[in-house]
């Protein structure tokens, strides 16, 4: 925006102590650019203004040809010869063609002219023009004083009545006719230097409509898990806090009576930690479990083997979320008894080989259900009411096994697309010999399951390779657009697959 204009605004502002039109001062400027002029220095508060409409005549194309070569009557009276003889009508008309009607009509009313056989004569020896005079006057201030004439001029279709925006401007509280660069910042140089006292900043402008913004957008996987929290939310249960990715082999495997030998705990499956490559110590209980690893109790026999405690406190990356589900089963444990529901959905990682299904990292949605009357009855009357809450309503449950369950269900549910049952999850009821060690009294019945974010998630989104979905290919373009998810309900066909 010039400043050329906006000085020569406060000038005039300054020397004649207001502006009543700006159309009629600046006439060659636009009303866009007067109009931006007078925002920007309305918001220093230079100046205020008013906005006038004003009503303006203009000529229109007929009327212009009137104003220039005069009005039809006058030039059909110029045409008539004077003498008895005048003009044929003929003439007339092969002379002017459309505009020898109008111009003999309105001369025949004025009594300039008359029929004389198929002649024209004269009747006067000379006429005043008034209509071009008129014309004249309109063209020159826009109006005329006689609201007659413009209801003549208008009628004939002569001139037409415009709009214009124009503004009058007066001073502004904080007038001057100085134009200071005004400031958007407090800045550490104004506040070091003490420029800030005399600085003019920049009013915020809170009638903006702003820019999109180009970040804030939830991932998917964020989005689906907000579903699935919502519903152990609905369902009554607590979430457990997650923020330990690192942990020893204690509360991993061996408190969930994984035996030491057992494949889980390969190199080939589990990341094992480098530095630091174990845990500076076990919990005080540690050797109950032992115990029960070596030789059993609460009915069992156990493994039947030495257990190393150096094995036991490797650090790992948690393989599952179960690990915590453990821990806090232990810390329930160590309260008066009261039922509990926990929940957690994050990150676990295996060393697995990286595919277009497999990660060697991905979320984990768990949850188990601790009380007196638990049974596996209501443990497939939860998943039942559970899934179907997220839309998958036709369950089935095949017997599997798991070292910390007995027994162990994997959850199938139909697939419409596939026309076949697919896994969707794992589940079971907690052992005693897992259990009992954490302080969890005899009649204390405690069930879990577990499934994977990342498989909904990418049928629920249509992805069907899931470095699509997480790792340094995903496409921002695809987080940014994809829509707010909802797990619709008729999803419920359209299984999603747990790992186990
Ligand atoms: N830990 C199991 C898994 O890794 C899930 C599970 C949790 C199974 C609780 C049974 C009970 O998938």
């Amino acid at each position: 925006m010039s400043d050329e204009l906006k000085l020569t605004i406060l000038r005039k502002l300054d020397s004649e102590g207001l502006i009543e039109n700006t159309t009629a001062t600046f006439k060659d400027v636009s009303v866009e650019t007067i109009l931006g002029a007078l925002k920007s220095l309305e918001s220093q508060e230079k100046i205020a203004y008013d906005t006038l409409t004003t009503e303006v005549w203009t000529i229109e194309a007929e009327g212009k040809d009137q104003l220039e070569n005069g009005s039809y009557e006058a030039q059909v009276f110029e045409a008539v010869p004077p003498g008895n003889e005048g003009i044929s009508i003929e003439a007339l008309k092969a002379k002017f063609g459309a505009k020898a009607n109008l111009g003999q009509g309105k001369g025949f009313k004025n009594k300039w002219i008359k029929k004389s056989g198929s002649n024209i004569v004269r009747l006067v020896d000379s006429i005043t023009d008034q209509t071009k005079a008129d014309l004249e006057t309109v063209h020159q201030t826009g109006t005329h004083p006689s609201k007659d004439v413009i209801k003549d001029l208008k009628r004939r279709s002569l001139i037409k009545q415009n709009k214009i925006l124009s503004y009058a401007v007066r001073k502004g509280a904080n007038f001057s006719t100085e134009l200071k660069r005004q400031a958007t910042d407090l800045t550490l140089e104004m506040l070091q230097s003490g420029a800030w006292k005399s600085a003019e900043f920049k009013k915020f402008n809170f009638d903006s409509l702003g820019i999109n913004p180009s970040g804030g957008h939830l991932h998917p996987l964020m989005k689906v898990r907000e579903e699935f929290r919502e519903v152990f939310f609905e369902t009554g249960f607590e979430e457990m806090p997650t923020n330990n990715f690192v942990d020893s082999s204690f509360w991993n495997f061996d408190a969930l009576f994984v035996p030491q030998q057992h494949p889980a705990r390969d190199l080939q499956d589990t990341f094992f930690l480098k530095e630091p490559a174990v845990a500076n110590s076990l919990p005080d209980f540690w050797p109950v479990v032992r115990d029960v690893h070596e030789k059993g109790g609460y009915g069992s026999i156990g493994y039947r083997y030495p257990w190393s405690e150096a094995e036991s406190k490797k650090l790992v990356l948690r393989t599952h979320t179960t690990s915590i589900s453990t821990y806090m089963l232990h810390k329930l444990a160590q309260q008066p008894y009261r039922p509990a529901k926990y929940f957690s959905i994050d990150r676990v990682y295996r060393n697995e080989a990286v595919d277009a299904k497999h990660l060697a990292e991905f979320h984990q949605v768990e949850g188990v259900i601790a009380d007196k009357n638990m049974s596996l009855g209501s443990l497939i009357d939860f998943l039942d009411i559970f899934f179907k809450k997220m839309g998958i309503s036709d369950l089935r449950f095949k017997p599997t096994y798991n070292p910390y369950t007995e027994p162990s269900m994997e959850i199938f549910s139909w697939h419409e697309g596939l026309r076949e049952w697919v896994e969707i999850g794992n589940s079971g009821m907690f052992r005693p010999e897992m259990l009992r060690p954490l302080g969890l009294a005899e009649d204390v019945r405690v069930a879990g399951f577990g499934l994977s974010l990342e498989r909904p998630t990418m049928i629920k989104y249509g992805i069907d390779n899931i470095r699509a979905l997480v790792g340094h290919k995903v496409d921002l373009g695809m987080i940014e657009a994809n829509p707010a998810c909802r797990l619709d309900k008729k999803m419920g066909k359209e299984v999603f697959q747990g790992r186990v």
